[in-house]
């Protein structure tokens, strides 16, 4: 595989050596159906240096790259952003292979490296602001503690003023285009939101301290160069991630509602449909997403900008259906914040989802804007009425919170 697989350079004295995982469909959870990249960068300083590694399993596509520009031993210094395992599944083989004269991580990262690796290797403590010579060329770090683990931490190359910026600013979506300027907008939109939502969203208010730290460091940006997917350039493509982060992480209400369901025998499909008619005739924008055809991380991304979820399952063995269950937890765990909601679904004898569903919301912290909705076996006429006013009843109160947001 040597010869096979090429380093493609980014600036003059800079190269992208990562591996492109096609193939990848699951993520820990997150549906990655557009593929990755897992991206590693070669500087050609007098102290050749590596940031960060690729999964363990596409090594030899990373040794492949390295070794189309320079020989692996002669990598002197190797840089370990970032401790999660698609950055350094890899990293043991390359210590083996180039014996570098220094390893650098944050203090966190050292801890979780040795945790995970259970080597004794010898590797340098960096920390926030702290500047390390490659001869010719400088790098200082940025510690991002949990952006996306306690480890993470940024680089920036001074004189070709690029900001490594590991986990933050990526998306997952493989692409032979390097650059974000040579994708279309919109496909750049939904998956920098995707990964946001999947990935960032419970450490949101670390990323708004970030957004108001990094200027601190007076750091020009020419490219800002994540782990996964594309790198960007221009100033227009840095503003645009820099904005959408911003308007990400304050997760401010917005006039859309989610509503998330699972059906047995379409009854609470049906409910669903008359409560976003509803929600509609108040003039809010509704987005029905069955469970049957949405997964989990496409559900979250779009809470990531709706200002109300409702959630509808039927009873089950005294119990919610088991697909409303799963994203209940996804949801439960990326903490998002600045919503109502309230519940709804069909029963034959006893009812309690609507109970369960409620727990869960009042356990995301998130307002029941209104009573919860349950409807026996199939809705008639009058059941779905009462679908519809439970609709503008909760576009109300979402309208009332966006005024007051105001
Ligand atoms: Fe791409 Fe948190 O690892």
């Amino acid at each position: 595989m040597e010869h096979i697989f090429k380093a493609k350079k980014i600036t003059d004295r800079v190269y992208w050596v990562g591996a492109i995982d096609w193939s990848i469909s699951d993520f820990h959870g997150y549906n990655t159906n557009k593929g990755t990249t897992y991206n590693a960068f070669l500087v050609l300083a007098e102290k050749v240096t590596l940031i960060d590694t690729v999964k363990s399993y596409l090594k030899d596509e990373l040794i492949s790259r390295i070794s189309s520009i320079i020989e692996p031993q002669k990598i002197d210094y190797i840089i370990s952003n970032h401790a999660e395992m698609d950055h350094s599944g890899s990293l043991e083989d390359l210590i083996g292979i180039s014996k570098p004269e220094k390893v650098f991580a944050s203090v966190a990262g050292i801890k979780a490296l040795n945790e995970q690796l259970h080597t004794t290797y010898d590797i340098t403590p960096v920390k926030s602001g702290e500047k390390i010579s490659l001869g010719n060329m400088n790098m200082t770090f940025i510690e991002t503690k949990m952006l996306h683990w306690p480890d993470s931490m940024f680089s920036y190359l001074h004189e070709e003023e690029i900001l490594f910026s590991q986990d933050a600013f990526g998306m997952h979506l493989a692409s032979s285009e390097l650059f974000a300027d040579e994708i279309k907008d919109d496909i750049l939109h939904n998956e920098g939101a995707k990964y946001y939502a999947n990935i960032l969203l419970p450490f949101s208010s670390l990323v708004l301290k970030l957004l108001v730290d990094l200027p601190k460091y007076d750091l020009p940006l020419k490219l800002v160069a994540p782990d996964h997917g594309p790198i960007w350039r221009t100033n227009k493509d840095i503003s645009k991630i820099l904005g959408l982060y911003k308007f990400w992480a304050e997760q401010k209400m917005q006039p859309k509602v989610s509503i998330i369901y699972d059906t047995m025998w379409q009854s609470t499909s049906i409910m669903a449909k008359a409560i976003s008619e509803g929600i509609i005739s108040e003039g809010i924008n509704t987005n029905l997403l069955p469970l049957s055809k949405n997964h989990r991380s496409d559900v979250i991304t779009e809470i990531l900008d709706s200002g109300a979820i409702v959630i509808g399952s039927p009873t089950l063995n005294n119990n919610i259906l088991p697909r409303i269950a799963d994203v209940l937890t996804y949801i439960r765990g990326l903490k998002p914040i600045n919503k109502i909601a309230c519940a709804f679904g069909s029963y034959g004898w006893s009812g309690e989802s609507i109970g369960i569903l409620e727990n869960y919301l009042k356990e995301m912290k998130i307002n029941i804007a209104c009573e919860g909705l349950k409807v026996k076996f199939v809705p008639d006429v009058n059941a779905l009425e009462r679908c519809v006013e439970h609709g503008r009843e909760l576009a109300k109160a979402l309208k009332v919170k966006l005024n007051e947001c105001k």
